[in-house]
């Protein structure tokens, strides 16, 4: 069987935690006086924590120093590890599991691409780093999604070319970072915001370990 590369983002696919980054920055917002909803939440997903904040600030037309800027870039981060402090494997999202059993199973390589610097004590506390045979996060990259540089990284960290390789992804700008890398993009979300992924599901639930094997069946173009 032939080997591809499963690329996960983590927040929001593997794991539970985009609400968490919601909550944090909407306390952000909130005290700037910026109306920040869900809505506009989807720009932030999968973009790193600097451009989030950058993203709220145009939203509030608010121009701030770099002083201003990093306390609330630290405000935001730790607001949100306060609410990782006691996560668990409960975190993870339904029907992940199966999917990272089968192709554990299958011999098949996994990657983590995060923009998260959160990222390794996360997959730690959740008990699945194991699983992973390379990891790249927020630590390792300088361009944020829509950038591909990190699903880049991670299909040289599995020594496959980027067109053997599978991204899932449950925001825009990750959709598209895989797009340009020229990866198979998944989305796990809402099919109409990730409009632009080339398969959708609405989570994992959805689906099955027949479409990983379809994929694995699939022959270079
Ligand atoms: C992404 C999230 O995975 O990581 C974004 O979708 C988040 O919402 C980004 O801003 C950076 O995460 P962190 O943990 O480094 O602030
Ligand atoms: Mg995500």
């Amino acid at each position: 069987m032939s080997k591809k590369g499963f690329i996960f983002d983590l927040d929001g696919v593997i794991v539970d935690t985009a609400k968490y980054h919601y909550l944090a920055w909407q306390k952000i917002a909130e005290k700037l006086g910026i109306e920040f909803t869900p809505h506009h939440n989807e720009k932030l997903k999968g973009v790193s924590r600097v451009r989030s904040l950058e993203i709220i600030l145009e939203l509030g037309k608010i121009s701030a120093t770099d002083q201003e800027k990093q306390l609330w870039l630290t405000q935001k981060n730790d607001d949100y590890l306060s609410y990782l402090t006691d996560i668990d494997s409960s975190e993870i999202l339904p029907g992940v599991m199966p999917i990272l059993s089968h192709l554990e199973t299958l011999k098949q390589p996994i990657a983590l691409g995060s923009a998260s610097k959160n990222a390794r004590p996360i997959l730690e506390k959740t008990g699945i780093i194991e699983l992973f045979d390379a990891i790249v996060d927020g630590n390792d990259v300088s361009q944020a999604k829509p950038d591909p540089e990190v699903f880049l990284v991670a299909a040289r960290k599995l020594n496959l070319a980027p067109e053997d390789c599978i991204v899932f992804e449950d925001s825009e700008a990750g959709i598209q970072a895989a797009n340009v890398a020229g990866m198979i993009s998944v989305g796990i979300g809402d099919a109409k915001v990730l409009h632009e992924a080339a398969f959708n599901f609405p989570d994992f639930t959805h689906m099955d370990t027949a479409f990983i094997d379809g994929l694995l069946k699939k022959v270079k173009a």
